[in-house]
């Protein structure tokens, strides 16, 4: 009609258009009028109907050219349709256009009309369409709305109309499209409503308050092409008329409260079915097992009889059927099979109901088909070799089933392939290979039988983020590649399998997805692999590659090292020297002796008695860095000048150009470790929350405020002193400024207080001590020591980060792992929340870790609370 009346215009223009005005007719004139008159009384913030005016100058527009408006030719130029759909329209719709004799169609949706349904519109005796669908309509539907006699399209949708819908309304015998939809009516459907025999589309859904049956007229409209239940208040059963809804095509009744079985009524109106949605529902029983295949359904008519008037044959075979959907129900009994194998099915949504049955081989004629889920049912029998046919499957979830056997070869070859879920079923036998599916986004093949070794493959699917092969018995190393994926969730625990895991998936994860493989090794497992026996094999050539470097290496060492022992022999013969920075009285010679005749207490530290009295502490360093006396002297007078009230003061050093040793001031109470380990006195809970802002403080002073900024390195309970008010003395720290980075490294063990990237991260972080800080935070928490023989196992050291988390997973019970010999009620909350921040400070992935400034701040916060509420018994809740 649009390109008629076009090409209308466009023949009479050219002659017309310098005498617009006066060429139009009379009627013409007076339509124009009453669009004008249309216009005024409505408000227009976007100015959308600007162009709808007789008075601009340039280029006078034909109203039948305005915004929104489409007029017919016949039987001359008439306003037929205005369409002011999401224009921001509001005010007062005027009924001044139902003075346009051939007005057909008003469609005023989304916009922000206020105001009751529009009555006086009734007026517009030819309106065929009111659309009103998306403003701010209210109030009731009146008993006058059946004055709108003419109308065949109603659509109300999306307001706040109230209250019962009026039995008037069957008065519009006209109607074919009546949608209501998404409004605030309440009580039932008014019986009148089965009268509305045109109707094609009913639209009743997400009327909460519609809380009735369905009723039983409904059957009655045999145009019905789609009916819209879903989201009201409908319980019940599904009326047994429905089986006179020859002509659905929509269906949707999801979310309501409706029971009994659906069976009869609805296999009978599948006949043209696109969708059929009963999902959410109560519904329950089993499916004719004919249902959809053509065939068996002439069986089951004639048997059950009761499908008045129908032919037969023309039942159930479902060929338009697209989407099937009656998930969160309480279906049993066979699904029906013949659905699988439907030309044009694309969804098909069974999971959580008791369906039993089998996927057969035929589904492969399914070919549109993109989505099963089918979770928590009672499925069972083998995935067949047809599902791998069909190219559009994006989602196949058919988890907590009772599916066994073996994977057919081809499962994975849909390359559209998204989500696969079939975890908790009986499968077995190898993952095939992934070749196809390079959308693979998500991979649960948990709780199976899986064995043999994870298909190298994954690695290649570069949108997996979710994977999640936990529970089965896979073999075989984790491979390697799988590190370049960036997974949201990788779980591979409770398995079999061995070797290195890969370092970033160590690192980006918790260790606990590793879990349950006591093969695997790598940091912060319980193996952390210390050859590289494992990964031997797999890397072969690197290894040897390395070892080849290593022996160069070494050579080149060794070769330095003799040249030094010539050169220091010439140059440092005489021996000792050394520098004090507080009045010691003490000789090189008098040290040398004390060194020998006393061993070292606690970790590598001699604590020697001076004769004025005074007691020390040396620690003992091997000096093998190639650096000049002044040099040396130059680092450690930059340690040494360190003044903080945590840390210990270093009153000098000797040194020869083999060794070097340091001396510390005393401290009265040993080290932490000691206090700890000690049967004796407790240190109390406030002590040792103390002692931890105290060591925070220090450490952050060292790497924040000092300069040059220095890190610890090295910090451990033993390296922790207390002085005789149990005022924390950091000791040992930046260690590697004296002796060297390549000494340093062979001075320090890896213990359980090194973070783990240590092993392959070659520069030093705050983030390391923030890593050791949290480790003596648990010992601090929990009184345990930080590593020390496992009981029952012999020789196997107890890490106390992995023991800590280990147990706060098995019972759940944080407060499980507090030190119960100083535990109370009232400082079990401050413990919880100090262990809190020692787990955070244990991260396994670095930058998860808090800042040594946090740390500081939460401790405070603990501390200060402690102060202020240590009398106070908690509120039991
Ligand atoms: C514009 O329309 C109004 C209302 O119909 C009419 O009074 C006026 O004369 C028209 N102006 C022109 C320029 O045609
Ligand atoms: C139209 O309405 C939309 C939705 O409320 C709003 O975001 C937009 O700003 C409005 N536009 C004008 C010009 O008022
Ligand atoms: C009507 O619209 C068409 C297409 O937008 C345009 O070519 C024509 O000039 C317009 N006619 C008038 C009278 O404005
Ligand atoms: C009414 O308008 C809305 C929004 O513009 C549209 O989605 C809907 O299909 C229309 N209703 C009918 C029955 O055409
Ligand atoms: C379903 O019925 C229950 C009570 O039987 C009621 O609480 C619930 O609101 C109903 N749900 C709907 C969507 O009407
Ligand atoms: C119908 O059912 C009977 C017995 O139930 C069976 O013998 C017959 O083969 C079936 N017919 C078809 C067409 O399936
Ligand atoms: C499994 O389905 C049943 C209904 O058959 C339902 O009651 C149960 O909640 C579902 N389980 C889960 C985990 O959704
Ligand atoms: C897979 O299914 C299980 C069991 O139904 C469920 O817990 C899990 O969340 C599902 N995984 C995904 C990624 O949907
Ligand atoms: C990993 O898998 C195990 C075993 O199935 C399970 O207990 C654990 O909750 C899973 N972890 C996550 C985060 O899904």
């Amino acid at each position: 009609m649009a390109k008629s009346f076009k090409h209308q215009l466009s023949i009479s223009l050219p002659f017309t258009f310098l005498f617009f005005f006066t060429t139009l007719s009379f009627t013409e004139n007076e339509e124009l009028g009453n669009l004008l008159r249309f216009k005024t009384s409505i408000n227009d913030p976007k100015n959308s109907l600007s162009g709808w005016s007789n008075t601009s100058s340039s280029s006078p527009t034909h109203h039948c050219n305005w915004t929104g408006i489409t007029c017919t030719r016949a039987p001359s130029l008439y306003v037929s349709s205005i369409n002011l759909q999401s224009l921001n329209l509001s005010g007062e719709i005027s009924d001044s256009i139902c003075n346009l004799p051939y007005l057909t169609h008003l469609d005023l949706s989304q916009n922000f009309f206020n105001q009751p349904i529009p009555l006086h519109l009734s007026r517009c005796l030819t309106l065929e369409t009111l659309n009103l669908s998306t403003n701010l309509i209210w109030g009731p539907i009146p008993d006058q709305i059946s004055e709108f006699s003419s109308l065949q399209v109603l659509d109300l949708s999306s307001n706040h109309v109230e209250g019962k819908i009026p039995e008037d309304l069957g008065l519009l015998f006209n109607l074919q499209v009546l949608n209501l939809g998404s409004n605030l009516l309440t009580g039932s459907v008014p019986s009148s409503v089965g009268k509305l025999s045109d109707l094609v589309v009913l639209d009743l859904s997400e009327n909460r308050y519609l809380v009735s049956e369905i009723p039983s007229f409904i059957g009655k409209l045999d145009k019905l092409e789609e009916l819209l239940l879903h989201r009201s208040g409908f319980h019940g059963e599904i009326p047994t008329s429905f089986v006179g809804l020859t002509s659905l095509r929509i269906l949707d009744l999801c979310l309501n409260n409706l029971t009994g079985e659906v069976t009869r009524s609805i296999v009978a109106s599948l006949k043209n079915l696109v969708s059929l949605d009963v999902s959410q529902n109560k519904l329950s029983g089993s499916f004719p097992s004919g249902v959809c295949s053509g065939k068996k359904l002439i069986n089951l008519s004639l048997h059950s009889n009761s499908f008045d008037g129908l032919l037969p044959n023309s039942i159930g075979e479902c060929l338009s059927l697209e989407r099937f959907q009656v998930q969160n129900n309480g279906f049993s009994g066979g699904f029906p099979v013949g659905l699988w194998s439907l030309p044009k099915i694309k969804i098909v949504r069974a999971d959580n109901n008791r369906f039993t049955g089998h996927v057969p081989d035929s589904v492969s004629l399914a070919s549109a088909l993109e989505q099963v889920e089918i979770d928590n049912n009672s499925f069972s029998g083998e995935i067949p070799h047809g599902l791998g046919l069909i190219k559009n499957l994006y989602k196949f979830s058919a988890s907590e089933n009772e599916f066994g056997g073996e994977l057919p070869p081809n499962f994975f070859d849909s390359p559209v392939l998204s989500i696969v879920n079939i975890s908790h079923n009986k499968f077995l036998g190898k993952i095939p290979e992934l070749k196809s599916c390079k959308k693979l986004v998500s991979l649960s093949l948990a709780g199976n039988a899986f064995t043999g070794e994870i298909p190298p493959s994954l690695a290649d699917l570069h949108v997996l983020t979710y994977l999640d092969l936990s529970d089965n018995k896979l073999t075989g190393l984790i491979p390697q590649d799988l590190q370049n994926l960036n997974f949201a969730l990788f779980n591979v625990s409770f398995n079999r399998l061995s070797g290195a895991v890969p370092h970033s998936l160590v690192t980006g994860l918790p260790a606990s997805f590793l879990q349950g493989n006591p093969g695997l090794c790598g940091p912060g497992l319980a193996n952390s692999c210390s050859s590289d026996q494992s990964s031997f094999h797999k890397t072969g050539v690197k290894a040897l590659l390395l070892l080849l470097i290593c022996l160069a290496l070494a050579l080149a060492t060794s070769l330095v090292m003799s040249y030094r022992y010539y050169r220091k022999k010439l140059q440092f013969k005489s021996g000792w020297q050394s520098e004090f920075y507080y009045p010691l009285r003490l000789t090189e010679h008098e040290l040398m002796k004390m060194m020998n005749e006393s061993s070292p207490s606690g970790s590598e530290v001699y604590v020697l008695s001076l004769s004025s009295g005074e007691l020390i502490a040396v620690k003992k360093l091997v000096n093998s860095r190639n650096i000049s006396s002044k040099a040396l002297k130059a680092e450690v007078r930059t340690i040494a000048k360190i003044r903080h009230k945590n840390t210990t003061r270093i009153l000098g050093f000797c040194f020869t150009d083999e060794l070097i040793f340091l001396i510390y001031e005393y401290t009265q109470n040993g080290s932490l470790r000691d206090m700890l380990s000690s049967p004796g006195d407790q240190l109390q809970w406030s002590v040792r929350l103390k002692i931890a802002l105290g060591v925070a403080q220090a450490l952050a002073y060292i790497s924040k405020d000092y300069v040059p900024h220095l890190l610890h390195r090295n910090l451990k309970s033993t390296n922790i002193l207390l002085d005789k008010d149990f005022e924390p003395k950091l000791s040992d720290f930046a260690l590697d400024q004296i002796v060297g980075e390549t000494a340093f490294q062979s001075v320090i063990h890896a213990s359980c207080y090194t973070a783990p990237e240590n092993n392959y991260s070659k520069k030093a972080t705050e983030e390391m001590d923030v890593y050791s800080f949290g480790v003596v935070l648990l010992e601090l928490v929990t009184g345990q020591r930080a590593e020390k023989a496992e009981e029952g196992t012999s020789g196997e050291s107890l890490d106390i980060v992995k023991h800590v988390r280990r147990k706060i997973n098995l019972t759940n019970g944080a407060a499980q792992v507090l030190d119960q010999k100083i535990l109370s009620n009232t400082c079990q909350a401050d413990m919880l929340k100090t262990l809190d921040i020692a787990l955070d400070c244990t991260a396994v992935v670095a930058e998860k870790r808090p800042s040594l400034l946090q740390v500081i701040k939460a401790l405070e916060g603990i501390s200060s609370s402690v102060s202020t509420s240590t009398e106070k018994l908690p509120v039991s809740a």
